[in-house]
């Protein structure tokens, strides 16, 4: 979503600002803009709607002059996405980005238009620029403004401020959305994402829920809701992580792909250990399942199927009961809690509204709150007792790939440790396990070495208008993934479904112009698929099977596409099967043109609800 970049430098920040927005865009956006206090303390700001080229080319013939600078990605929430609403907002002696929403923006709206304050925007934002710059009329020196504006917000923010007149500083503040502050040499940086600060330094702080912040060149006074002068821990970024670097493929997607055996290898390496009689699991050794009456997961998008195939894992394996539920619909459910019951909760970024939200209505109402992060040092992690970080790396493309199979790889090792904490997994099958977990990462490389079948599969898929997955059990979970990635990338509507409620319902949608992609690796329910492909083909659907050599074999197609995978232990095939998923959406999207990495519309990190 929406992304801030500041600076506070010896150089003209300009140039300096749209070269931290490209590192931003892939959270997603549909306008952006610049603004720079000047030598003679004018504020002024370039704004533009569209990719951030669009803006480039604006500063090419209007250059924007000033050191002291901030600039922003908008993904529209209140307000269309034009050059009126993008960000900055400049009101009298403000100006201001801000990543969040301010929920009383039409009451203050109010108070300030019976002030004589007329609104110029669409957006919340805006109120924010038009509530400082009244209290700086009414005679408050810029940051007592400021701080006073604060407390008149309710919502969310993240928020960078300029002032007329003042080139040696910028104000922050942050209340449920990210902001980091970056420490150079007689420079300072402000970021929504440690990400767009890399190249600018490797030396950062993150602002706390509620802090606020005044940088100056020679660095930061921070403090806290009651204004107290506080310090807050510095990180050093690991600067070896290349994130922006597609490193020859031609899509950030493609590279996170290709990516995933090496993620998966740290990830599961990073849960074993030696222990007496070989290597054994070490993941949340300090919950014993065997007291835990049920295990609740909550999620949004990617994560959440991740949470789906979870439920499978967990209920079969370990025998405890899940629940599972999308975020947006679990914090407004309110359900009732038992005491004895883990919440887990997934999300890549860690700063997913809902999730974050559905996590707040645990506390106190569970034994514990176990968060599954690629971010450790994000919200939800920071706001959970326990941090089980995945370990799958910089995400960069919208769709997420990589986080969803180190998602599903530290799911899969809980559930183990959850098995084994009842008695419910030998030794014997362990050791097979954590062998077969071992071997995954190789395998996973060898079949991404030989995946021309997906391409021309894809090549007839980006025609169609329609697309049906069909599963069955574990299978059930990653058609519905299926589904959401062609239709993030590729704008195909498709759907998910369970293959036994075919019948139920969107059979009827099936005739010769519709594909239906059937997931049946040869498990226990395989016979079960076949019947249910039959009834498709039957109808005349182009059916594609995806499953292994006996599978294709016994399936007895006539011209039916196919695509083959390797064998596998059945308990693994959901880490197998997410790759010609996201290869299928890539692919098609790949024939269609459309933009893969930042789609329409998308955000890549959800922080409004
Ligand atoms: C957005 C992204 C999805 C992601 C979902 C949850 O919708 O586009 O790729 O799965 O948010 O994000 P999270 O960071 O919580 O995993």
């Amino acid at each position: 979503m929406c992304g801030i970049i500041g600076i506070l430098g010896k150089h003209e920040a300009a140039p300096i600002l749209v070269e931290a927005l490209k590192r931003l865009e892939y959270r997603g956006y549909d306008s952006s803009g610049i603004a720079a206090v000047k030598s003679d303390g004018s504020i002024d700001r370039r704004r533009a709607v569209g990719k951030l080229a669009e803006l480039q080319d604006k500063l090419v013939f209007e250059p924007l002059e000033g050191k002291a600078g901030i600039g922003h990605t908008r993904w529209a929430t209140h307000g269309e996405p034009t050059e009126k609403n993008a960000h900055p907002h400049s009101v009298g002696h403000v100006s201001v980005v801000h990543n969040g929403i301010i929920e009383n923006f039409i009451d203050l709206r109010q108070e300030l238009s019976m002030d004589g304050y007329k609104s110029r925007t669409d957006t919340d934002t805006e109120t924010i620029a038009m509530v400082c710059s009244k209290f700086i009329d009414e005679g408050y020196e810029p940051i007592d403004a400021a701080r006073k504006t604060l407390s008149k917000l309710n919502g969310s923010y993240a928020i960078a401020m300029l002032f007329e007149g003042h080139e040696n500083f910028i104000f922050a503040a942050r209340s449920g959305s990210p902001l980091a502050v970056g420490y150079g040499k007689n420079e300072m940086y402000l970021g929504s994402d440690a990400l767009a600060l890399m190249p600018l330094t490797n030396k950062i702080s993150y602002l706390e829920e509620e802090d606020h912040a005044v940088l100056t060149r020679e660095g930061v006074k921070i403090y806290d809701q009651k204004g107290n002068f506080v310090s807050r821990s510095v990180t050093y970024l690991n600067q070896s992580i290349n994130a922006h670097d597609k490193l020859g493929f031609n899509h950030f997607m493609e590279k996170e792909i290709h990516e995933q055996p090496k993620a998966l290898e740290k990830a599961i390496k990073s849960y074993l250990c030696d222990g007496e009689t070989g290597q054994k699991i070490n993941i949340l050794e300090e919950v014993n399942f065997q007291n835990i009456s049920k295990v609740i997961l909550v999620a949004c998008g990617t994560a959440y199927y991740a949470c789906h195939v979870a439920k499978y894992w967990i209920e079969k394996i370990a025998k405890i009961q899940v629940e599972i539920d999308i975020a947006s619909e679990f914090r407004y459910r309110k359900p009732p809690l038992a005491r004895d019951s883990v919440a887990i909760f997934v999300s890549q970024s860690g700063e997913t509204a809902d999730t974050l939200a559905a996590l707040r209505y645990c506390h106190g109402k569970v034994l514990k709150i176990i968060s599954i992060v690629n971010v450790t040092t994000s919200s939800i992690a920071r706001e959970s007792d326990q941090i089980l970080e995945i370990h799958a790396g910089p995400e960069i493309g919208v769709a997420s790939t990589k986080a969803f199979t180190c998602q599903l790889a530290v799911l899969l090792l809980v559930t183990i440790k959850a098995a084994c904490d009842k008695s419910e997994y030998s030794e014997k099958r362990l050791k097979a396990t954590i062998n077969e977990l071992k071997n995954l990462p190789s395998s996973l490389g060898r079949y991404l070495e030989n995946i021309n079948s997906i391409k021309d599969v894809a090549y007839k898929l980006s025609t169609a208008d329609d697309i049906l997955f069909l599963g069955r059990g574990l299978m059930y979970p990653l058609a519905l993934e299926g589904a959401l990635k062609l239709k993030e990338i590729s704008y195909i509507h498709a759907e998910g479904y369970a293959s036994g409620e075919l019948k139920h319902g969107p059979i009827a949608l099936i005739d010769d112009t519709v594909p239906v992609i059937i997931l049946a690796p040869s498990d226990e329910l395989y016979e079960k698929s076949m019947s249910n492909m039959q009834e498709v083909i039957a109808r005349k659907a182009n059916v594609i099977l995806v499953s292994d050599k006996d599978g294709i074999q016994s399936a007895g197609l006539n011209g039916q596409d196919t695509i083959e995978m390797p064998c596998i232990d059945p308990l693994l095939t959901p880490l197998l099967y997410a790759l010609p998923v996201q290869l299928i959406a890539y692919f098609t999207a790949v024939y269609k043109g459309t933009d893969v990495d930042q789609p329409r519309n998308l955000a890549k990190s959800v922080t409004v609800e």
